[in-house]
């Protein structure tokens, strides 16, 4: 550029190629498209998926590129058509895959429907972790088990259910699951899902999580009747679920969170021999005479082929795996979700709490690729968070 030029650059923090290294670069201040607005980014979350693009290429169209899907910010521009938002507002947002859209760069151009005003309660960095977790935790239970989420789908005057603090317009609560385990209560789509099925299905619900003994604290508090310590070998695990719940009938649903069904959660979820009959032992734990659902969140490419391995004389409703975009247009309103969150922590007296412990790894661009590093790592009810 010009030591004269008066064109307006932003910073990209992209991965040069499959296993980097990263970069900086400079490009043009990003035009938002209609229905687009353009977000000065203050804070992004680190997710598993970032480390999957740049170790497997997944979801990486073109290299070099930019990741992160998790963004909260200020708006600084708005496309012609959109109403909701204007210059100054402070919003979180998912993100987009790469390119202008990813969240990983000093401004980030978004459809609207993916940004959310950021709740007072909540700094950037906590919004930041929010997004992505969130919207997948919604699809987990809307496309995996077909229950309604009433803050969204219903009016406005339901955001909070009705007198039992459910709101069911066309679901007969005989078809509702009366206790759903949750594989992975701890991780950041499990910390949602256990609130969300509380907003859905109410304080009659059983919710079990697996996780590590350090978390049931964390897991109790957001929803969660019981935890089992996600270390028992099988048949322990089998038994001290089917003992937690009610009646000792086993569940109504399942919902993998976190991959625990696969022997490798990156990799084929069945074994050599083309089955995975350990994973699928865990399909004991749900009730006999029950609606036997399972929703599972996809993970990796081979998510899907799980669904197909399970036997059918199991007699599971194995729902397709899910994914955060999903909830945009699996249900009516669903377009809607990320402004009714905002509304629901708020508004809705803590019905949903800050799913994760936020832990800021870092500040600037250049602190994300040890950011990541440090998510390789390994993290446990905790989402890594640079300020930018
Ligand atoms: N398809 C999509 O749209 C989408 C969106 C987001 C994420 N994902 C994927 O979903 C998975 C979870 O993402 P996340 O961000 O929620 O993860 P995360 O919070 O980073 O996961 C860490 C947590 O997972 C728990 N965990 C790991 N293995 C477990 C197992 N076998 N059983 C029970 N708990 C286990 C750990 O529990 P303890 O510490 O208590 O032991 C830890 O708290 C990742 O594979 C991610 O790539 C998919």
């Amino acid at each position: 550029m010009s030591p004269h030029s008066t064109r307006r650059l932003v910073r990209q923090y992209v991965a040069t190629k499959q296993g980097g290294p990263f970069q900086i670069i400079q490009v043009e201040y990003p035009t938002p498209g209609p229905d687009e607005i353009c977000i000065r980014n203050r804070a992004v979350a680190l997710n598993p998926l970032d480390i999957k693009s740049l170790d497997h290429g997944m979801m990486v169209r073109k290299w070099p590129e930019v990741f992160g899907i998790d963004a909260a910010g200020v708006v600084e521009a708005v496309g012609d058509r959109v109403t909701d938002f204007k210059a100054g507002d402070a919003v979180m947002s998912l993100a987009g895959f790469g390119g202008q859209s990813g969240a990983f760069q000093d401004v980030t151009v978004v459809p609207a429907h993916f940004a959310a005003k950021k709740p007072s309660a909540w700094t950037f960095e906590e919004a930041a972790s929010v997004p992505l977790i969130y919207l997948t935790a919604s699809a987990a239970i809307l496309k995996g088990l077909s229950v309604r989420l009433p803050f969204i789908q219903d009016p406005p005057k339901d955001l909070l259910g009705g007198p039992d603090g459910i709101s069911h317009i066309d679901q007969p609560a005989a078809q509702l699951p009366k206790s759903v385990l949750v594989l992975g209560g701890s991780s950041g789509i499990g910390s949602s899902t256990l609130q969300l099925l509380r907003v859905a299905l109410g304080p009659g619900v059983t919710l079990l999580s697996t996780n590590s003994p350090a978390n049931n604290a964390h897991c109790l508090k957001l929803g969660a009747n019981t935890c089992i310590d996600r270390s028992y070998e099988m048949d322990k695990l089998i038994a001290a679920i089917k003992d937690a719940s009610p009646g000792k009938q086993g569940v109504d649903a399942i919902i993998d969170a976190v991959g625990a069904l696969s022997p490798n959660p990156a990799g084929p979820p069945v074994d050599a021999n083309n089955n995975n009959k350990d994973g699928f032992k865990i399909f004991e734990t749900l009730n006999k005479d029950g609606p036997k659902l399972f929703s599972q969140v996809m993970t990796s490419p081979h998510s899907a082929s799980l669904a197909n391995q399970i036997p059918a004389e199991m007699g599971i409703k194995v729902a397709q795996p899910v994914f955060g975009r999903m909830t945009f247009e699996v249900v009516p309103g669903g377009m809607r979700a990320m402004s009714r969150l905002a509304e629901l922590v708020d508004g809705g007296g803590g019905k949903f709490k800050l799913p994760l412990n936020v832990e800021v790894v870092g500040k600037g661009l250049e602190s994300i690729g040890a950011g990541l590093e440090k998510l390789r790592g390994g993290v446990s009810a905790t989402k890594l968070v640079v300020s930018l």
